[in-house]
């Protein structure tokens, strides 16, 4: 796929093979209190593999990504000797995936978890970098494509615009963004409910109107819960 196909943001849900989790959200509204926001957001051990009213409740390797891997090689076009990026990669999960179901690309990842790095899967020791997406410590158009997924409602507006700008400016474009999101006001009170760490969520033309003032031209979906 050319550059020039890839000038325009585009609206695609490259991750509709992830199975639909069912969440038990009143637990999480009952849970809710500013000392587990604020556990939840070191992004540690209780995070990640703690209780679930800290977050996760447990981000173990099961294959999920490996059909999402699949569909992301096949819309950009990756090919062996290609560098991929995902920023928020947690353990590598998808970082794995991509080597697997592309054999030969060169895929890396990058988070702010020493937790999360340091608890990765064996096949991406060393592929996996400890930073933060505000300042991604590469240079300008160094990728093939760039991901980041359920990662950038972690900042607020401000902020989040830099994040954006960081991954166009790392990927030239060639980019996928999931974030968090609703359509209704019931989707946004039951996200409300949930969240833990965000600290920006937005209706899509929200959303929309945030990767425009960063002036970024690469595509993005929307995480909902329902
Ligand atoms: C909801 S998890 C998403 C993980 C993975 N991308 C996925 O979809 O399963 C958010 C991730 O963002 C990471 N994160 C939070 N703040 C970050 C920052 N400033 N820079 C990079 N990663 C960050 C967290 O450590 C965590 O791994």
């Amino acid at each position: 796929m050319s550059q020039l196909e890839h000038s325009i943001m585009n609206e695609i849900d490259l991750l509709r093979a992830l199975p639909r989790v069912k969440r038990n959200i009143q637990m999480r509204k009952d849970a809710k209190d500013p000392a587990v926001v604020a556990i939840s957001k070191q992004y540690g051990e209780m995070y990640f593999d703690g209780p679930r009213e800290y977050g996760y409740g447990g981000y173990r390797y099961d294959g999920r990504w490996v059909p999402v891997a699949r569909d992301i090689v096949a819309h950009f076009g990756l090919q062996p000797g290609m560098r991929v990026l995902d920023v928020g990669c947690a353990k590598g999960f998808l970082v794995k995936d991509l080597m697997t179901v592309c054999p030969g690309l060169e895929a890396f990842g990058l988070d702010i978890s020493l937790y999360a790095l340091m608890n990765c899967e064996r096949d991406v020791v060393g592929r996996l970098h400890l930073g933060s997406a505000e300042r991604l410590p590469f240079p300008d158009s160094s990728f093939d494509c760039v991901l980041c997924l359920n990662t950038v409602h972690n900042f607020p507006r401000p902020r989040a615009i830099k994040v954006m700008q960081e991954i166009q400016r790392v990927s030239g474009g060639r980019a996928f963004v999931q974030v968090d999101s609703y359509r209704t006001p019931e989707q946004k009170e039951i996200f409300e409910s949930w969240v833990l760490t965000a600290e920006f969520h937005d209706y899509p033309d929200g959303w929309i109107s945030l990767f425009s003032a960063a002036g970024y031209t690469g595509d993005y979906f929307w995480t909902i819960i329902e």
